[in-house]
């Protein structure tokens, strides 16, 4: 289970207590919601569809050297934030991203990692109809059909998109893709658990089920009254109340990079709307003390931290002995270096605290499936809290389509004006 902590000062216990209470009432609010579907996911999932999951990993294992994951924000995120937390792919395949960007020079990159090497194809889009990915996709199947012919590359292209509409869905249908479903109550930032995520982290070789199990777990521990999420929902809230209106997410693994975009996209889309909202940002330390750690420790009083803890400690690599001092390093011989990770980040919560800079701790036991499938739905449950508490609809994101259209005009799209 995922516990949250809340170092103390700033906020006192009564205005809290009071926002807790009113954060836990929105549990059935969520659930209910039309959007909501991603609530009781985790035990009441297509089980059949998550089999053929499982199926179509294992053939991708066999005959593909990549896998091609297009797909953008909620389409994207979810699944390379697991693959990278879990220290990347166990298995044959390698994962390669694609149609998260407009970026030739990105494109570019991806298809010279690729070579000539085997590969399948992993598209996700909800609506079917979103560009970068659309362009992306067009690309790499061109490459698949020049390289296994027509009927090849359609055994070759997975389309995870919306049951019965969109172009994605039309052209799957048509030309005989495998194909699985985005469910219409599941909004692309809640739908890492689903086969958005799903079969892009189960063709990394990591254990679905496992991941399923946790998230499932963490959801027994918050469905009554919201639970650690309603009390981080309540934080969250409070410290904006008192103009602290932006969140830095740290965390002290690297491979939470992805993790950390993940959860950028989720609070964000949720919450920034109607001239509200907390801006969430991220941190890797100790890497960025020495670059926005300054900022974070004297700058603007506007910011409040959640770190995530680990739990467990990691028994890996030690400080190397060596023969003389000249380092200075002699009293950390022989010490484990997760050790010094943890004490570097204690002692940066310390210093922030006294620097004037609210502290919030999640706490997860370690890194594997489990542990982070509670984090996922942990998260996904706190935010959508804090979105009602807030009082903004945390699953639509209407602003999203504002650049869209600019950029149709610009481009000249049939049916925009320019
Ligand atoms: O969370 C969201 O809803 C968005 O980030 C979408 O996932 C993103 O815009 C991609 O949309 P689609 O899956 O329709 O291509």
């Amino acid at each position: 289970m995922i516990e949250f902590k809340y170092t103390g000062g700033i906020v006192n216990e009564e205005e809290y207590q009071k926002k807790i209470d009113e954060a836990r009432t929105y549990v059935a609010r969520v659930e209910q919601d039309n959007f909501g579907g991603w609530v009781n996911l985790p035990i009441n999932y297509d089980k059949d569809e998550f089999k053929r999951i499982k199926k179509v990993a294992a053939k991708i294992n066999e005959d593909s050297d990549y896998l091609v994951c297009i797909g953008i924000g909620g389409s994207y995120l979810g699944h390379r934030a697991i693959i990278e937390a879990l220290g990347g792919e166990r298995g044959h395949t390698k994962i390669l991203y694609a149609g998260n960007s407009l970026s030739a020079r990105a494109l570019e990159k991806v298809i010279a990692q690729l070579g000539d090497a085997d590969f399948s194809i992993n598209v996700i889009s909800k609506s079917g109809t979103t560009t970068e990915p659309a362009v992306a996709f067009r690309l790499f199947k061109k490459m698949l059909i020049e390289k296994y012919g027509e009927e090849g590359a359609a055994k070759r292209i997975y389309a995870t998109t919306d049951a019965t509409k969109g172009a994605l869905h039309d052209e799957a249908i048509a030309k005989g893709y495998e194909t699985f479903v985005v469910p219409d109550n599941i909004g692309g930032r809640y739908s890492v658990l689903t086969a958005v995520g799903l079969l892009a982290i189960a063709a990394a070789g990591i254990n679905i089920d496992t991941l399923m199990d946790g998230a499932a777990e963490e959801r027994a521990g918050l469905i009554s009254d919201g639970g650690a999420a309603a009390e981080y929902a309540a934080m969250r809230n409070l410290l904006l109340e008192k103009d602290y209106n932006i969140e830095i997410l740290a965390n002290f693994e690297p491979q939470f990079m992805y993790f950390n975009e993940w959860w950028k996209q989720l609070f964000g889309e949720s919450e920034g709307k109607d001239h509200k909202g907390v801006y969430p940002a991220s941190v890797i330390d100790s890497t960025d003390l020495h670059s926005l750690g300054q900022y974070i420790q004297q700058g603007r009083r506007n910011l409040f931290e959640t770190f995530v803890e680990l739990r467990e400690d990691y028994a890996g690599i030690k400080v190397a002995e060596a023969v003389d001092d000249l380092d200075g390093l002699k009293y950390l011989e022989g010490r484990e270096l997760d050790s010094i990770n943890k004490i570097a980040n204690a002692a940066t919560r310390e210093a922030h605290i006294a620097g004037g800079v609210p502290v919030l701790e999640v706490v997860m036991p370690t890194i594997d499936e489990r542990s982070l499938g509670a984090l996922l739905y942990f998260f996904e449950m706190s935010c959508a809290l804090s979105g009602f508490t807030l009082g903004v609809n945390p699953f639509d994101q209407p602003g999203v389509e504002a650049y869209k259209t600019r950029m149709f005009e610009l481009l000249g799209k049939p049916g925009y004006n320019n």
